[in-house]
């Protein structure tokens, strides 16, 4: 038994993520977290094709309210068991400069891109530290150099770097490997908010990154964890 919790399940680079682990067989069970049930169970399904019936369940939550993440981990743990993998892809972005923002819109991008990978972090530990694991977070290049007029998603993503970085020495001791991934732009719902103009086909795809993950959630990588790993695709012109 090895169970791996994903979060932003219902489109983009969670959902390419949940349909790629699932083909390749990594877990016997996922626990898959959203709020949208349409988009959730579109992505159930497609996982299901490939995967024993019963081996996935959706778990509801919107997470601008972090503090309902511990019951759903007790759920989740009491449901499958061994809990193995952490995977906090879901994310927020309300692009605006300084003098545009609200504390409502800077207190919810943090609330989705750090209380919430906190809370899960923290509430999977407990589970996590008898036999080890993996947990690997999904932050942003945007989290790396200055974006001016993004201002809440950048320092967000870089305080989600900064946490990665500190648990990985933290949590060393339990087993636990904690790897943070910064993807370039990428062709998701969530970049047409930060791009509106962008033409879609021209970046990298939710595929590209979901290849990335798969590979560092395998059990056989064993070296890459503590460090802030860039993904971007070079496009052809
Ligand atoms: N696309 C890029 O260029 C890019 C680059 C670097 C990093 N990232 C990061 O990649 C991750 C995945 O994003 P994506 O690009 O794949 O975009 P996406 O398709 O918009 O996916 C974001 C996911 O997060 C979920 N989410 C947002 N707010 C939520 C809330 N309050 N409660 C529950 N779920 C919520 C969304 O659910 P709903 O559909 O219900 O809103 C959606 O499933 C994010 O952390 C993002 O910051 C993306």
């Amino acid at each position: 038994m090895a169970t791996c919790i994903i979060t932003g399940i219902g489109s983009g680079i969670g959902k390419a993520t949940a349909i790629l682990l699932a083909q390749r067989g990594l877990f016997s069970h996922y626990a898959l977290i959203g709020r949208n049930d349409d988009d959730m169970r579109k992505t159930q399904n497609e996982m299901q094709q490939y995967l024993p019936e019963g081996a996935t369940k959706l778990y509801h939550i919107d997470l601008v309210n972090p503090e309902g993440i511990p019951a759903i981990v007790e759920k989740i743990n009491s449901d499958f068991g061994e809990i193995t993998a952490l995977l906090n892809i879901a994310g927020y972005t309300d692009p605006k400069s300084l003098l545009t923002t609200t504390l409502e819109s800077f207190e919810l991008t943090y609330k989705v891109n750090v209380f919430a990978p906190f809370m899960f972090m923290r509430e999977c530990v407990k589970y996590m530290r008898q036999n080890g694991g993996k947990i690997l977070n999904v932050a942003s290049t945007a989290g790396m150099t200055p974006r001016p007029g993004w201002l809440s998603y950048a320092s967000s993503k870089a305080a989600l770097i900064s946490m990665s970085e500190t648990l990985t020495a933290e949590l060393s001791e339990y087993g636990i490997m904690v790897y943070c991934v910064s993807p370039g732009r990428c062709a998701t719902k969530l970049r047409k908010r930060l791009a509106p103009d962008e033409d879609p086909t021209t970046i990298m795809q939710p595929e590209d990154v979901a290849e990335v993950i798969c590979n560092l959630v395998n059990p056989d990588e064993q070296c890459l964890d503590g460090q802030n790993i860039v993904i971007r695709k070079q496009m052809k012109r």
